[in-house]
């Protein structure tokens, strides 16, 4: 659970008057190619609806508003239930959840259950590995196995909704949140977007086991200028339904029945108070019949600080003078349940008075809350299915903790792999070096649920556990696990190579050594930008200190976003990308490091050789003037011999070796309405059974808008044994080669489309296609 500082509202001058109109006064209208697309939603279930009208007759002024009302676990009382509260969140305690809900149902006068909810992000109990990690598996069934798990955890303690899956698409690693969500690629978010809601809603989330998914952050969330949180998103809006629309398109496709509206503003408009995206495109546009959630105290912000106190908090947008106007101008822009703040519960009467909301625009979003209610089936069954004394007993299942050993596995990447270092032989004498190696804190990553420090198997642990020489141990230097960093501070630890002698001294005395370095879980996540995003503090100098020793050293990196390794990658001959893999983290770093699992994860993002490149990313648009390093007049670095990332998106070694060949073309001209397949055959040319990614790129070559030089529109993971090959096969029709205006209209073009092939983004088997009208 991350923990949250409430600042103090704050009330506001009521001088400003700002328009709150949407993003742009841009179609809101499907092109007839997208409409084709999208799949037809499922009818409301006509005895809910009866339902929701019934109740909605019944209802006070004040019980509507009160249903609208979200309020986190220290805002609950007593009192507040009796009066009609309609959700909470981050209660996790069985015992007072079952409290509230018996007050919910048996002393509010209409006894509507309310919504518990909470962010099982990476696991409830049993963690996982950070999204992020999850998505470098390429394996959908990760995803969705976790959700699975989380959902079971969660709703056994009697919650019934979750804020995941977190699908913002980022293009930086600065940003400390790129850690929750499945990194820079549209068509990867998407399908772990949908892959995830199905595991935690299954085909009906009345199930005792599943919960409501909240996909968020809607929307652009990822992209905030400089990297730091919460900060400004300006973008075309081409660009919006290119990269960051898709993947919670995908979800909502996939029935997520709830949505969250974003803190940041979009070209001006915050998303809790943005009429295009939460009505016009999620409701209207994607038929979309479930409520939108603010972020946390989101719609106190859509005020102006007052002047003379900037820092006051809860305030800063300035498309709202005051509390109620922040309130109006939410409710009217789609948003349907407010976190935090309790504006539109305080002053809904006056507003509704003044002509500023409408009795419809209340009604719809209470239908809509009670609607999820129904479904979610806690009319019938509001309360959790295990007694709180039972609720314990689901945490940590053998089959969640074997679950989450095997994503931690599939979701390592195999970064550099010179002579073979990797893998390490279990019965040699092996030295555990490192600040993250006698850690079980770290490995839990950005997001923890209730998980607990000591669930988690450390690194020094898992090794321990598979080895059948000695095991020794040094740590080399401390990383700071400090979240309230002043200015001025260390703020990352590792600053002393005091404790390197011990560190070499122990290489030295062993065969081998697992050299763990990284960062903090506290250097990612909510609020945690990084300006520099190399390895922090000395623990550069402590790799070539131990690779010195000249023992084999593969190291092994924990961290919550792409780092730049410039500097030290050429130094250790191993490298392998672990993120942080939750609860089983040590046992999971062993199956590798040790050889029980061949690694086949590949880079959900692109490792920039410096911080200077951001944001660099595979799918980026052609320029007039391409980058060439070696001569002047185009779109360099003058400091910088490259123009390529240190490790593009896609890219992933395994133990083995891969052939990827044969690429073949149903057909080389296709009307704009029909498909082609593409296959290609994997080969392992190795001697060890293996993983290995497929992937398909396409590219536009002239289009009415410049197109990426390479979009991801299929992969696929296989595991193949020495000499065996697979042939993998994608079907591309108009929602591949087609894209969206910059009035957000889904447009296919006739032309030419290059087809690319392999096992990375910059896989070289090439062919192309024609589309015809
Ligand atoms: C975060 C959300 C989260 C919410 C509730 C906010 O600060 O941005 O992602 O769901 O808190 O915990």
């Amino acid at each position: 659970m991350k923990k949250h500082v409430r600042r103090a509202a704050i009330a506001v001058a009521a001088t400003l008057a700002i328009s709150g109109a949407g993003a742009g006064v841009l179609a809101a209208t499907q092109s007839s190619d997208e409409e084709a697309l999208t799949p037809a939603r499922v009818p409301a279930d006509r005895s809910i609806e009866r339902k929701v009208n019934k109740l909605v007759h019944r209802m006070t002024l004040q019980e509507k508003l009160e249903q609208l009302t979200l309020l986190p676990d220290f805002m609950v009382t007593d009192e507040e239930v009796r009066k009609g509260l309609g959700s909470a969140l981050s209660l996790t305690d069985p015992a007072k959840i079952r409290h509230y809900q018996e007050i919910a149902v048996n002393e509010s006068r209409l006894h509507i259950p309310i919504l518990f909810a909470v962010d099982t992000i990476h696991g409830f109990r049993t963690i996982f590995p950070e999204p992020l990690g999850e998505a470098a598996s390429f394996d959908p069934n990760v995803g969705e196995t976790e959700a699975h798990f989380g959902a079971r955890e969660s709703s056994a303690v009697g919650l019934k909704q979750t804020y995941a899956p977190m699908v913002d698409v980022s293009h930086e690693p600065r940003w400390g949140r790129i850690s929750e969500g499945s990194g820079e690629d549209p068509y990867l978010g998407s399908v772990m977007a949908a892959a995830k809601v199905k595991g935690f809603q299954g085909n009906d989330y009345s199930a005792p086991d599943k919960v409501a998914a909240s996909v968020k952050h809607f929307a652009a969330y990822g992209e905030p200028e400089g990297g730091r949180d919460y900060n400004t998103t300006d973008m075309s809006i081409r660009r919006l339904w290119d990269f960051y629309l898709p993947p919670f398109k995908a979800a909502v496709d996939a029935g997520a029945d709830t949505a969250m509206c974003s803190f940041n503003s979009l070209n001006g408009s915050p998303g809790c108070g943005n009429r295009y995206l939460m009505t016009d495109i999620l409701k209207n546009r994607w038929g979309f019949d479930g409520f939108v959630e603010s972020d946390w105290a989101a719609v106190a912000e859509m005020r102006a600080c007052p002047p003379k106190n900037p820092d006051s908090g809860d305030c800063g947008h300035g498309v709202a003078a005051d509390g109620p106007d922040a309130a109006a101008r939410a409710l009217n822009a789609g948003m349907d349940s407010e976190m935090t703040s309790t504006f539109i519960r305080d002053f809904g009467q006056q507003l509704l008075a003044q002509g500023r909301i409408s009795m419809r625009r209340i009604d719809d979003a209470v239908r809509r809350i009670l609607r999820v209610k129904f479904r979610a089936g806690l009319f019938e069954h509001p309360f959790a299915p295990y007694t709180p004394d039972q609720a314990e007993a689901q945490m940590l299942k053998p089959d969640a903790v074997a679950a989450a050993r095997n994503a931690g596995s599939r979701s390592m990447v195999l970064l550099k792999n010179d002579g073979d270092v990797l893998p390490l032989d279990a019965s040699k004498k092996t030295a555990v070096i490192g600040p993250l190696a006698d850690d079980q804190h770290d490995m839990l990553g950005p997001w923890w649920g209730v998980g607990r420090d000591q669930d988690a198997v450390s690194v020094l642990q898992g090794i321990k556990n598979q080895s059948t020489g000695t095991v020794s141990y040094a740590q080399g230097c401390k990383l700071s696990n400090d979240d309230e960093v002043v200015a001025g501070d260390d703020p990352e630890g590792c600053g002393s190579d005091a404790g390197f002698a011990d560190a070499v001294a122990a290489a030295s005395a062993a065969d081998q050594v697992v050299l763990t370095v990284g960062e903090t879980r506290e250097m990612g996540g909510e609020a945690e930008a990084r300006s520099n995003i190399d390895l922090p503090g000395k623990q550069e100098d402590l790799i070539r200190a131990i690779v010195a020793t000249g023992k084999p050293v593969a190291v092994v990196l924990f961290n919550n976003r792409p780092l730049a390794l410039e500097n030290v990658f050429k130094d250790a001959p191993a490298w392998l990308e672990a993120w942080f893999p939750g609860v089983q983290a040590g046992n999971s770093v062993a199956d590798v490091v040790f050889g029980k699992v061949n690694p086949g994860g590949k880079l959900p993002a692109s490792f920039p050789v410096r911080v200077g490149q951001v944001p660099i990313y595979y799918n980026h648009e052609p320029t007039g003037r391409p980058c060439s390093p070696t001569f002047r007049w185009n779109a360099r670095y003058r400091d910088l011999l490259t123009c390529e990332p240190l490790l593009p998106f896609g890219y992933g070694l395994s133990y083995t070796t891969f052939k990827v060949d044969n690429l073949q073309l149903s057909r080389h001209s296709v009307s704009r309405r029909g498909s082609v397949r593409v296959s290609m055959d994997v080969t392992n040319t190795g001697k060890r059974k293996g993983d290995d990614v497929a992937q398909l790129y396409i590219h536009d070559p002239v289009a009415s808008l410049s197109q990426p030089v390479r979009r991801l529109r299929g992969f696929q993971r296989v595991t193949l044994n020495p000499g065996e090959k697979q042939t993998v096969t994608f079907t591309l029709d108009r929602s591949d080669f087609g894209f969206y205006d910059n009035f957000g209209r889904f447009v296919v073009e006739p032309g030419t489309i290059d087809v690319f092939a392999g096992d990375s983004s910059t896989a070289d088997l090439t062919d192309s296609f024609t589309v015809t009208w």
